[in-house]
C-alpha cells in the first residue's frame, strides 16, 4: 500500500504529469521500445528521487518495461502531493509527502526498501546507503544502482574508496546528457525560478553571488547575467575561478561578497558556504538561497541563533530580523530552491537526464552478474543514444563523416 497525503488529487497530479509527459519526446520513444521488449519483466526498482511530475514520468516509463517501482522523494520540499497521489493511482508503491520529517524520510526510505529491490535510482546516494548499513540482507540479490546528482556520486565513490561498496554503480550524474544541459541549462533556469517566484523581486540590477561555479553555478550565473545582473562568483578552485573571470563574472571570496550581495545562491555541494562571518556583513535585505543538494550551505542553524526574530514574509520566504535591525531573507529552508520554490528543471531537459537514467537501468539488468561493485561512468553509446533520439525528436538533422572524412581523422600522415 502506498503511502501519499492525499490519494483524491491523484486527477490533479495525473494532468501535470501528461504535461511534462508530453515535453519528453525521448523518454517516450525509450518507453514505447520497453512495452515491446520488457527489460524488466520481474525486477524490483526503488528510486528515492524528487518526486515530481517529471520523476513520475520515468517511473510509468520503468513501469512500463515491466518492472515494478516503489518510490520516495529525496528532499522534504520537493515532493509534489498531487504526483505522488497519481503515481501511487497509476500502480507504483509511493511513500511520499511534502514537508516529511528526518524520520518520516528514514522510515519512507526503509518502506521503499521492504518490496526488495534489485535495482536502485538514487539521487544523493540514500537507498543505497542504507542498503549498506541497514538492509544489507538485500546485497547478494542487488543488480546495481543510478546516480542522479553530484553529491550522491561523491558518497557512491567514498564508499567505493574505503572498498565498501557492494554493487556497481552507474554515475549517471558525469555524462554528457546529464551535466551539460540538465546541471547547467536546467538548475541555471530554475534556481532563479525558484528565487523570482518566492521573493517577486527583480535581478536587472542586483547583485548575485554565486557559491561555487561547477556545472550548477555556471548555470545560475550565466542566467543571472542574462536577466541583467551583476553576478559574482565565490570558488576554492583555481581553474574553474579563472573560468569565471574569462566568462565575465567577478571572483572573490566569500568574506567580500558577503558585503555586497543582495541575493546568494549556493551550488558547492559542500558545506559552511555561508556562514555566521558572512551573515554580520549582508546588507539589509540580502537573500539566501541554495541549489546544491543538502541543506548545509547556508548555515541555517548558526542564522537562527543570530535573530532576534523570524517569522515568515511569504511562501518560502523566512526573514530574519538581526540585533541591529537588518533583515535576511532565507529561501525554502536552504534546500534546493528551485525544486522547493518552482517546478524544478524544464522536462525537455529532465528528458535527457531520465532517458539516461532508464538505459543505465537496463545496461545494469542486461549486465547482471558482469559488472564488479564499482562506480562505473554512463556507457558513451548511452550518452550518444540519448543525444541523437533528442536532437530526432526536436526534428534538427546533423551531418555525418563520409568516409574519406572518417579515414582522413584516423591517419596520421
Ligand atoms: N538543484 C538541483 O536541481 C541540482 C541539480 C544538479 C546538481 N545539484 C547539486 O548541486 C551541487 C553542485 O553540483 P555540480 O554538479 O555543480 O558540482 P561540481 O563539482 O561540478 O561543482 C561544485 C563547485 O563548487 C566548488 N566548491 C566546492 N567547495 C567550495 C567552497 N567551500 N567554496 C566555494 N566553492 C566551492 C568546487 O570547486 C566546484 O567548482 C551538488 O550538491 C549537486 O548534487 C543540484
Amino acid at each position: 500500500m502506498s503511502k501519499v497525503k492525499d490519494a483524491s488529487l491523484a486527477a490533479q497530479g495525473e494532468l501535470k504529469i501528461e504535461w511534462a509527459r508530453s515535453h519528453m519526446p525521448v523518454l517516450q520513444r525509450i518507453q514505447e521500445r520497453f512495452e515491446k521488449e520488457q527489460p524488466f519483466r520481474g525486477v524490483t526498482i526503488g528510486m528515492c528521487m524528487h518526486l515530481e511530475m517529471k520523476t513520475a514520468v520515468l517511473g510509468q516509463s520503468l513501469n512500463a518495461g515491466g518492472a515494478t517501482v516503489t518510490i520516495t522523494g529525496s528532499n522534504p520540499l520537493s515532493t509534489q502531493d498531487d504526483v505522488a497521489a497519481a503515481l501511487a493511482a497509476s500502480g507504483a508503491y509511493v511513500y511520499a509527502w511534502r514537508g516529511v520529517t528526518p524520520k518520516e524520510h528514514h522510515e519512507n526510505l526503509l518502506r521503499v526498501l521492504s518490496h526488495g529491490p534489485r535495482v536502485v535510482i538514487d539521487d544523493g546516494g540514500e537507498l543505497s546507503v542504507a542498503v549498506h548499513t541497514e538492509r544489507q540482507q538485500l546485497i547478494p540479490e542487488m543488480i546495481g544502482a543510478c546516480e542522479e546528482t553530484t553529491t550522491g556520486v561523491h558518497r557512491y565513490r567514498a564508499l567505493e574508496k574505503e572498498g565498501l561498496l557492494k554493487y556497481p554503480v552507474i554515475a549517471v550524474n558525469d555524462t554528457y546528457t546529464k551535466f551539460l544541459f540538465d546541471s547547467q541549462h536546467g538548475t541555471g533556469q530554475s534556481a532563479l525560478e525558484g528565487v523570482m517566484r518566492a521573493t517577486n523581486m527583480l535581478i536587472a540590477g542586483k547583485t548575485v553571488v554565486i557559491g561555487g561555479f561547477g556545472w550548477v553555478g555556471r548555470g545560475i550565473a550565466l542566467r543571472a547575467k542574462g536577466l541583467g545582473a551583476k553576478t559574482v562568483v565565490t570558488e576554492v578552485d583555481p581553474v574553474r575561478a579563472l573560468e569565471a573571470v574569462m566568462e565575465g563574472h567577478r571572483v572573490m571570496s566569500m568574506n567580500d561578497a558577503a558585503k555586497i550581495g543582495d541575493i546568494f545562491i549556493t551550488a558547492t555541494g559542500c558545506n559552511q558556504i555561508i556562514t555566521s562571518e558572512h551573515f554580520a556583513e549582508m546588507k539589509d535585505g540580502a537573500v539566501l538561497a541554495n541549489s546544491g543538494h543538502f541543506d548545509v550551505e547556508v548555515d541555517v542553524k548558526a542564522l537562527r541563533q543570530l535573530a532576534m526574530s523570524t517569522r515568515t514574509a511569504r511562501q518560502n520566504v523566512e526573514e530574519f530580523k538581526m540585533r541591529d535591525g537588518r533583515r535576511l531573507y532565507l529561501l525554502a529552508e536552504g534546500r534546493l530552491v528551485n525544486l522547493a520554490a518552482a517546478d524544478g528543471h524544464p522536462a525537455e531537459v529532465m528528458d535527457m537526464t531520465f532517458a539516461d537514467q532508464a538505459l543505465c537501468a537496463e545496461y545494469l539488468v542486461k549486465n547482471k552478474g558482469k559488472l564488479t561493485p564499482k562506480v562505473y561512468g554512463v556507457p558513451p553509446d548511452i550518452d550518444k543514444t540519448t543525444a541523437r533520439l533528442w536532437l530526432e525528436t526536436h526534428h534538427i538533422s546533423i551531418d555525418s563523416l563520409t568516409p574519406e572524412q572518417s579515414r582522413y581523422l584516423q591517419s596520421w600522415e
